[in-house]
């Protein structure tokens, strides 16, 4: 089996962080999302992954490198445009061949559990295996309808009136009969090749398309609250690990981990959180579901349930909360007062927060 790794897109929805960087590399825990995304696959035991790549390629590929530092091998796919998962299956088809494979979207978060689902597919080889997930308001995933055998007899993109609670998460498994259904679908209404709607030609077709519910956690992180969310189901499983120094007038409540080379100077870091190595946090309250990345400095802050990327500095701000703080960013004081603020700001961003 091979792995198709969807890391393109145009990430509208996490404007303006997007701007700056692709969402595949908004680290979350202490990894960026799509490191998770690769060890998953490789967890699979597929070892052959190509990686589809818009406008970020070389920022994608300055992290996964040719996969070898994650055990895999990767190939780069560019795709121009984003024009929809389906076209990204086109791009790949020489690369695929005859084989089966994984689709994944490089933002979507699973954390582990997708082996039976793996093996079942392997085992009854349908020409679609989609992963499904109950949620509470279906209408804006894809959505399918089950016959009584528990094959899929209907999926649809986004539908008004939901017919079944069961959407299709960000993890598909297909064999090569995918590739007629992608070369016969055409457009869809916002202009994208919709995989809806080349699994729907399967099902047209009288393939057998299959659905297994995946219980484990899932995210996408396509807005600022998921990613957060996913910042705190990692954090949540973390453990205490100190390489970096605490002087005697700080605490340390719960697990923390403190990376090589930083200083936690008369600062209380309340876990589950991570300080980033080479990081400084001088007279400031950390945490709890905080991570701080590397080179970071946060004087005389207090922040918790937030994301802060390596470089960024953050000065006498109180209260700051579910905030995501972009790469080389600067956060600091205009004026003394009190207050509550949440930030989401892209790379090299300068904001001034009245206090
Ligand atoms: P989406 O989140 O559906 O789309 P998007 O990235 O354009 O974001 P938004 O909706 O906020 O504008 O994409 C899911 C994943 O698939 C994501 O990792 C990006 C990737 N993708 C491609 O690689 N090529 C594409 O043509 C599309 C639409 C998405």
């Amino acid at each position: 089996m091979k792995a198709l790794v969807l890391s393109g897109g145009s990430g509208t929805r996490l404007r303006p962080f997007s701007y700056s960087m692709p969402k595949q590399l908004i680290p979350v825990g202490q990894k960026p999302v799509i490191a998770h995304v690769i060890e998953n696959i490789r967890d699979l035991g597929v070892t052959e992954v190509a990686v589809i790549v818009g406008d970020w390629k070389s920022e994608i590929e300055r992290l996964l490198g040719d996969g070898s530092r994650f055990g895999v091998r990767v190939t780069y796919i560019q795709q121009e445009k984003p024009l929809g998962l389906a076209h990204c299956v086109r791009l790949a088809s020489e690369f695929l061949g005859e084989e089966d494979f994984v689709m994944y979207l490089g933002d979507n978060m699973l954390l582990g559990g997708l082996e039976p689902i793996a093996e079942e597919f392997a085992k009854q080889r349908p020409a679609a295996q989609l992963v499904v997930r109950q949620v509470a308001d279906p209408r804006s995933f894809g959505v399918v309808e089950l016959a009584a055998d528990g094959s899929v007899h209907r999926l649809v993109e986004k539908p008004e009136n939901p017919r079944s609670n069961l959407a299709v998460i960000g993890v598909y498994f297909f064999t090569s009969a995918i590739h007629e259904a992608v070369a016969a679908i055409g457009p869809s209404a916002r202009g994208e090749l919709e995989i809806t709607d080349a699994v729907q030609w399967l099902v047209g077709q009288g393939a057998e398309v299959r659905a297994s519910e995946y219980e484990g956690y899932w995210r996408d992180t396509g807005s600022v609250d998921d990613v957060l969310d996913c910042n705190r189901a990692l954090l949540d499983r973390t453990g205490t690990e100190i390489r970096g120094s605490v002087d005697q007038m700080s605490w340390l409540f719960g697990p923390v981990v403190i990376e090589s080379g930083a200083r936690i100077v008369r600062s209380r870091i309340q876990g589950p959180a991570v300080i980033g190595a080479g990081s400084v946090i001088e007279d400031s309250h950390i945490g709890p579901y905080t991570a701080i990345g590397d080179g970071c400095a946060l004087r005389y802050t207090h922040i918790d349930d937030s994301i802060v990327l390596t470089g960024a500095r953050v000065s006498h701000v109180r209260g700051l909360h579910g905030s995501l703080i972009g790469r080389s960013a600067a956060v600091g004081q205009v004026e003394r007062g009190a207050g509550h603020h949440r930030l989401v700001v892209g790379d090299h961003t300068r904001v001034e927060v009245l206090v």
